[in-house]
């Protein structure tokens, strides 16, 4: 059976907390492939096919072309941030895209100014701004927030927003009482309690306002018991943490290939050198706990310990992460993997990968925003486990395990795009061919 899907019509309004190096890479790029100044590489919205029915059906049509998915001329781009520079200035900081390209989408860069974040430095210590909302409760703020979304959506005539947190790491933390169910969170909100994060409260925002909402970092956000509710109450979907960019996307491409083949591993050294603010904000211990649990978690969900000991119990993993400005936003991310194979004979593998961290990110965030919407126009609610192809730490219904597989990832994303359409879905048995 097709799903009833809504068409895209009219303008879909991008608001991201957060303009720094990710968002304004995300802003730039999409405007400079409007202009035909560049292509939107890593984007599967963009640039993937799908095939549908048989292998000898020869139907492969692009994605954009399958799924009804807003046009990028239909993209508004807004947002919030601590500091006040506009879209072009924090893109000459972030240092990422070439200034000769900036200048010529400067116009419309500096028309996207920054609206007045909701901060709080326990969250985030390292950086500190005077572009935020000072006034009120806690549930003052996320109502200022509700307003800004309102105003925005009406003052650009979008007929749809979605909201994605480009904002950086906040520290580490668990769910608390305020965070077990809606009443409680509200009440937390009045009293300002101190354990409801700010990046939360934009999830509230944004939900109270039918609006999806996606987690590109990898805070806790919206994946407590309250705010996932609240997304089901409001028919609205959410999906997080932290997108798979750099050194944890190739972890995810390896380490699939060792199960399959049954190859052992005992260790996986992981360093990285990283220059720009997200690194800086990463050196407090809190926000780098943060990261650490959404990147360790991937190898042993990949590689299953439990069920495979012989070649996985003693697996020894570390990540680092380490501030170092004179690369800016080019990362170099190395592994070190220490492998065994037939009667436990060892090998070493060695990745040194050089990245450039908001230019993996950024097509990202178009497959997200374009997605979430598609999502939402398709009547889909709550946790949108179809998009953990994006993120480091996919967000799971309680209980379930989640899938760190990337090829198992973009199976189940491209298998719900086919499902949406009534098409069969694609098992990989094959053996009609053979018959
Ligand atoms: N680039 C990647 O490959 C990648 C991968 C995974 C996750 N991420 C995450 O994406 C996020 C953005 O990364 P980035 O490189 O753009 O970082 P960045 O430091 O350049 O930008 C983050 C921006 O968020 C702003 N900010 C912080 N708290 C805010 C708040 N409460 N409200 C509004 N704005 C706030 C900061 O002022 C800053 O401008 C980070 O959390 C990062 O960990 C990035």
């Amino acid at each position: 059976m097709t799903q009833k899907i809504a068409p895209a019509k009219g303008k879909l309004g991008i608001l991201m907390p957060g303009l720094g190096a990710v968002a304004t890479t995300f802003i730039a790029g999409v405007m400079a492939v409007r202009k035909g100044l560049g292509q939107p590489v890593g984007s599967l919205t963009q640039l993937g096919t799908i095939r549908l029915g048989k292998r000898t059906d020869n139907r492969t049509p692009k994605i954009n072309e399958f799924v009804p998915l807003a046009d990028l001329d239909q993209l508004v781009f807004g947002g919030w941030d601590i500091f006040e520079d506009n879209a072009y200035e924090a893109a000459v900081n972030a240092a990422v895209l070439d200034p000769a390209l900036l200048k010529q989408i400067k116009p419309q860069l500096q028309k996207i100014k920054p609206m007045k974040a909701v901060f709080d430095k326990n969250y985030v210590k390292r950086i500190d701004g005077p572009n935020v909302k000072t006034k009120g409760t806690l549930l003052d703020k996320a109502h200022a927030l509700i307003d800004d979304i309102a105003h925005f959506k009406k003052t650009n005539k979008c007929d749809r927003i979605v909201m994605i947190w480009t904002g950086s790491t906040e520290v580490f933390h668990k769910p608390g009482k305020v965070h077990q169910t809606i009443e409680a969170f509200e009440k937390g909100l009045a009293k300002n309690d101190p354990d409801i994060a700010p990046s939360q409260i934009y999830a509230y925002a944004a939900i109270m306002s039918g609006v999806p909402f996606a987690n590109g970092a990898p805070n806790l956000t919206v994946d407590t018991p309250a705010l996932l509710a609240l997304a089901r109450d409001k028919n609205v979907p959410v999906c997080g943490k932290d997108f798979k960019t750099g050194q944890t996307y190739m972890k995810t491409l390896i380490a699939p290939g060792l199960k399959a083949r049954m190859l052992g591993c005992s260790g996986w050294f992981s360093t990285n050198i990283l220059g720009n603010r997200d690194g800086e904000v990463l050196e407090d211990p809190g926000s780098f706990l943060s990261k650490e649990n959404t990147k360790l978690s991937v190898l042993d969900s990949i590689l299953q310990p439990e069920l495979y000991p012989q070649l996985y119990k003693d697996l020894y993993h570390s990540v680092k992460i380490n501030y170092y400005p004179p690369r800016g936003d080019s990362k170099e991310g190395w592994d070190n993997i220490d492998i065994f194979g037939w009667l436990g004979y060892p090998m070493q593998i060695k990745i040194d990968f050089l990245c450039r961290d908001s230019i993996l990110a950024a097509p990202l965030v178009l497959d997200l925003v374009l997605f979430m919407d598609l999502a939402q126009r398709a009547g889909m609610k709550g946790i949108q486990e179809w998009l953990s192809f994006y993120f480091k730490g996919p967000m799971t219904a309680p209980g379930l395990y989640p899938e760190h597989d990337i090829f198992i990832q973009l199976m189940k994303l491209k298998n719900t795009l086919r499902w949406m359409r009534g098409e069969d879905l694609i098992t990989h048995l094959g053996l009609e061919y053979y018959d």
